[in-house]
């Protein structure tokens, strides 16, 4: 079954040929980053415009370069949340559109589900690339069922057990920011890029290699800035905000006296807005406060998803959303399981941050028993994951 599959829920416009959930004809995806990078963060008026420019020629180059026509299609699915409504509008309303103008199923789409399907995504180089086989609900190949997932993207930390395809129960979740957040936040305030997630694991990076350089002890890291870890002991549940906010104390300490106060209350976003120009020039040592940073949020997250594997006795874990994409994070993770021969799989680095791939290939999982969107379907910006019952 081939599936066009479309994505808009925030400021990377996407559409992908996917056959029968898993083997990926074409991926196109129009990011928008350079336009928010100015604004240090996703702007949703602009985002939803430029979705709007860019939807159409990114279908049409999906199309072109899978070497398929509408004729060759069986199915379009869509994002409808979560996310910006404006955003899911334009990727909804051309979704039903072309279901509609050329008479093909339609199914509206989970955002965070699809996050996961990237983990039964592979691509021509894969050695189970095998698109000719009759594939149906199991192929050799895709994860195993029971497993446990990291759901860490922009807006949601979760961990979640998945028991088969569609059923979901929660083990835990963010009590505030979502890991990706507390990195975009982060790096606004350390005067780093938009996104805050890639350029805070470059900072890093160029920390570690600082040291080995000048043959310092890797443990400076955690000792030159101590940064809190929200533990919740007794719970599968996250919280960075006070990591964030830690981090921004220590900005502020050191740009004290160096730009002038501003008077009134000021909104915490003004406020990171402010720091971030001013650190640059602080004593702050930015890359090093970054892989401070960064180990708190692994350790946290790497810790707590081994204990939710131990405790429900999963075979595999997955990783699945855009934090899903730092390198610490897979490197860690993979050191907490190894000694427990539980297997780690994530999506390449593509398909962890937002894509219409993933979109496609939840689309045929529901599809495969039969369900179907009618078209009167609208935006659900607050959707969460299905879930059958917390645990
Ligand atoms: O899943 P995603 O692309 O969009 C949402 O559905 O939210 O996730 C975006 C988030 C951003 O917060 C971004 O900073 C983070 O994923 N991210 C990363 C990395 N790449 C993207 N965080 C940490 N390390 C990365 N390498
Ligand atoms: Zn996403």
């Amino acid at each position: 079954m081939l599936v066009l599959g479309i994505e808009s829920s925030c400021d990377e416009t996407g559409a992908a040929i996917v056959k029968d959930g898993r083997y990926l004809l074409s991926n196109v995806v129009a990011s928008q980053i350079e336009i928010h990078n100015r604004y240090g963060g996703v702007v949703p008026e602009v985002a939803s415009r430029q979705q709007l420019a860019s939807i159409i020629p990114v279908i049409e180059t999906a199309l072109e370069q899978a070497e398929c026509g509408w004729e060759d299609l069986d199915a379009v699915g869509a994002t409808y949340g979560p996310g910006l409504a404006g955003s899911l509008l334009v990727g909804l309303t051309v979704g039903k559109t072309l279901a509609l103008a050329y008479n093909l199923p339609f199914l509206g789409v989970n955002h965070l589900e699809a996050h996961i399907y990237a983990n039964w995504l592979r691509q021509p180089d894969d050695p189970n690339w095998q698109p000719g086989e009759d594939s149906g609900e199991f192929q050799v190949g895709d994860p195993d069922f029971p497993l446990l997932c990291l759901v860490v993207s922009g807006a949601h930390s979760e961990l979640v057990l998945v028991r088969s395809h569609g059923h979901y129960e929660l083990l835990g979740h963010t009590k505030d920011d979502a890991a990706g957040e507390a990195f975009d936040k982060v790096a606004r305030v350390l005067g780093l890029e938009y996104p805050g997630g890639p350029s805070i694991q470059k900072a890093a990076q160029q920390a570690e290699a600082e040291l080995q350089r000048t043959g310092k002890p890797r443990a400076l890291i955690n000792s030159t800035y101590r940064l809190p870890r929200a533990w919740l002991r007794g719970t599968y549940d996250f919280s960075f905000s006070g990591l964030k906010t830690a981090v921004l104390h220590l900005a502020e300490g050191a740009t004290a006296g160096q730009r002038p106060s501003t008077p009134g209350a000021k909104t915490q976003i003004s406020k990171y807005t402010s720091m971030g120009l001013s650190t640059q020039k602080s004593g702050l040592n930015v890359p090093l406060l970054a892989a401070s940073f960064q180990e708190a949020v692994v350790d946290v997250l790497a810790v707590k998803t081994r204990m939710a594997a131990q405790e429900h006795h999963v075979k595999q874990v997955l990783m699945a959303g855009g934090v899903a994409a730092n390198l610490a994070l897979r490197t860690r993770l993979e050191q907490e399981l190894r000694p427990l021969h539980i297997r780690l799989s994530y999506p390449p680095i593509t398909f962890c941050t937002d894509n219409a791939a993933m979109i496609a290939s939840a689309a045929f999982f529901h599809l495969l028993h039969g369900e179907r969107h009618a078209l009167n379907l609208d935006v659900q910006p607050g959707l969460s994951l299905p879930f059958k019952q917390k645990v």
